[in-house]
């Protein structure tokens, strides 16, 4: 029994299926010695995975980041996570795909001659975010963003999305706001929208956010509702005097932040409350979800 997870999943590590609790990486894997690898985490709802297509986008562009020749064909990846679906229990769940540069010798360069590189794939159930969450928001903390320069790489190398976390989970708040030279960057494990007087506002995708899926999901649903959007620089002050704030994440959808730094957030109207944007674009997302079973 492996703490925190219920029952024994079935994983695939290396072209093998094996229950989680039997699936065995060396010491001198590379993801575990430098966290030298890639992930992605992909939500499935009714057992169909949700914006696949742009998921295995971003792992490749992950991979083609850290040099790692794709282990597979994007139909590979698109068949590998349809089984692990299959193969386990839920109806909605999550997918984590890891791909490391393998196992060799401890050095910092990339082994010569290359290694075959660790492949592994589980599903998690998904349980999606409460009715409560949804409906009256969540808190989070700022924080100054002190990671490194390629946060664009879905790297497994989370140690600054770590500390952030955890010194939100340190406040009893669900999230970390970071900021980067007075600057909006993202959340710990999620990307922040403020709004502004009708406006959506997120920063620019450049290496200090990563595209996180969501991002063109939001700017698809915002022009079906005639929501203007702007992708630009965004003051820290503009976020403490946005009219709304909402996070996206595979595993949070899309929620309302209702206070940071245990002030309430948000116009006047609403302050500490969900707004009307929020509403309207969490229906279109529930919409999309929906979309996927028809
Ligand atoms: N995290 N920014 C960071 C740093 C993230 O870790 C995530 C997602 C996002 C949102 O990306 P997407 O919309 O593709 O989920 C943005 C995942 C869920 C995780 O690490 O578990």
């Amino acid at each position: 029994m492996i703490q925190g997870i219920q029952g024994n999943p079935t994983v695939y590590l290396n072209g093998e299926w094996t229950p989680l609790s039997d699936a065995k990486i060396s010491v001198l894997d590379r993801g575990f010695i430098f966290g030298d690898g890639i992930y992605e985490v992909v939500p499935a709802y009714q057992r169909k995975p949700f914006r696949i297509e742009q998921h295995l986008s971003r792992l490749q562009r992950s991979l083609g980041a850290i040099r790692i020749r794709p282990p597979m064909a994007r139909e590979g990846w698109i068949a590998l996570v349809e089984e692990v679906i299959k193969r386990n229990e839920g109806e909605d769940q999550f997918v984590y795909l890891q791909v490391t540069r393998g196992v060799a010798k401890r050095d910092h360069a990339f082994p010569i001659p290359e290694v075959a590189p660790t492949v592994f794939a589980m599903s998690t159930p998904f349980v999606r975010p409460s009715k409560a969450l949804r409906e009256e928001g969540i808190s989070v903390i700022s924080l100054p963003d002190e990671r490194w320069l390629h946060c664009d790489i879905k790297s497994t190398a989370l140690l600054g999305n770590v500390l952030a976390r955890q010194a939100a989970a340190d406040r009893g708040v669900m999230e970390a706001v970071m900021f980067r030279d007075g600057f909006l960057t993202e959340g710990a494990a999620s990307n922040v929208w403020v709004v502004k007087d009708g406006i959506l506002c997120a920063p620019i995708r450049n290496h200090l956010v990563l595209e996180g899926i969501r991002y063109g999901l939001m700017q698809e649903i915002a022009e079906s509702l005639g929501i203007p959007v702007q992708i630009r620089r965004i003051r820290q002050a503009e976020v403490m005097q946005a009219d709304e704030l909402l996070m996206t994440s595979a595993t949070k959808e899309v929620l309302p932040i209702v206070r940071m730094d245990n002030r309430p957030v948000g116009h006047e109207s609403h302050a500490g409350f969900p707004g009307p944007m929020y509403k309207k674009i969490r229906e279109a997302y529930d919409r999309a979800i929906a979309a996927l079973s028809v």
